[in-house]
């Protein structure tokens, strides 16, 4: 007959030797398993005389019990110690410094965005905002840019596949005098509503600051970048006026009232005459550089009739500067990119 107490030390030891689960359950296998020397002994039984079954069988369920309990011990141990050796793993040093909290604060372009708005709110000009997602219209057609024009080839604008409810082409705008059209074209059409006639249509001074979008990417070049649009129709509106108001905002903008302007010749489909802004520092890292700011000129008579106004009775000027442009001579940053990295060692110096 088989020793069942020596049969039950061998699975104990083997047990005990068990480095971990699998070759616990392998041990296991040895005495439980389908074929293994407990389960066969059972099997067994079946031969014996019916008295023997009986305390044969009481005996080798005695065993398995044994050998059962045994097991349970070994997998609470060997679970026991895999939870204690990923808790220290895991452990927390308690001494070690904290990380910390900042404190984030505006962007510095947004900053650029505020300060724009404060300064032309105090001067009578209305702040207004556009779609970014543009049609072919507003962003070229309705502002006299011609069907050829290389602002309008794949290479410079991002185009979105399908049409608007009017069957225009969508694109990502590329400027913001959409919102000349836009927004004027609004006050017209709101006007004529109520009065029926445009006899004493008001002035309209608006800005309109927003993000625009161009395939370009460099240190001086992001394919988003923010622009702001200024407009001002009126019956007596001159070149001027113009150059009064960009000449205060500009002084104004960089606290500085020595700054020099110069209104450089240039050409935009939707003003004519057009000018490109300059501006020069009288000091500091860039004094005496002729740095371009904006673009700007005297609106096209076939932009003011597309707004619904008559060219003969209405004129105004308009400008396009670059937001970015402005924050970087602001605050002396030389790459554009660093607007837009993220990087906090850089965003920490523009603190609230
Ligand atoms: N929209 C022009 C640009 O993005 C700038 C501009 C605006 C020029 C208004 C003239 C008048 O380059």
């Amino acid at each position: 007959m088989v020793d069942l107490d020596q049969l039950v030390e061998d699975a104990k030891r083997d047990f005990a030797h068990a480095k971990d689960s699998v070759s616990l359950e392998d041990a296991k296998a040895k005495y439980l398993g389908k074929s293994g020397l407990l389960t066969e002994m059972l099997k067994g039984l079946g031969k014996l005389e019916v008295e023997l079954r009986k305390t044969e069988g009481a005996r080798i369920n005695i065993a398995r019990a044994q050998v059962e309990s045994a097991l349970q011990d070994k997998r609470n141990a060997l679970a026991e110690a895999s939870l204690q050796s990923k808790l220290s793993q895991e452990a927390i040093d308690v001494s070690l410094p904290g990380r910390g909290r900042g404190v984030g604060s505006l962007h510095p372009v947004m900053r650029t965005w505020q300060r724009i708005e404060e300064i032309f709110n105090s001067i009578g000009f209305e702040v207004a905002e556009g779609p970014e997602i543009e049609n072919d219209w507003f962003n070229f057609t309705a502002l006299n840019s011609p069907e050829n024009h290389p602002a309008r080839s794949m290479q410079d604008t991002f185009y979105i596949d399908g049409q608007d409810t009017l069957g225009k082409q969508l694109l990502l705008r590329t400027h913001t005098s959409p919102m000349q059209i836009r927004f004027a074209s609004n006050k017209v059409k709101e006007y004529l509503a109520q009065h029926g006639n445009l006899d004493h249509f008001p002035e309209i001074r608006v800005i309109a600051p927003g993000r625009t979008y161009r395939v370009d990417s460099d240190a001086t070049h992001s394919p988003m970048f923010h622009q702001v649009e200024g407009l001002w129709i009126g019956r007596d509106v001159t070149f001027a006026s113009l150059k009064g108001i960009y000449t205060n905002f500009l002084k104004a903008f960089f606290e500085n009232n020595e700054l020099n302007l110069r209104f450089r010749p240039s050409y935009f489909p939707f003003t004519e005459p057009s000018a490109e802004i300059d501006v020069a520092f009288p000091s500091g890292k860039l004094a005496g550089r002729w740095l371009e700011i904006s673009g700007s000129g005297q609106v096209h008579p076939t932009v003011i009739r597309n707004m619904g106004l008559d060219p003969e009775e209405f004129i105004g000027f308009a400008f396009g500067s670059g937001l970015e442009r402005l924050t970087m001579l602001r605050y002396g940053v030389d790459d554009l990119r660093l607007f837009f990295e993220n990087d906090t060692r850089f965003l920490s110096q523009f603190p609230a």
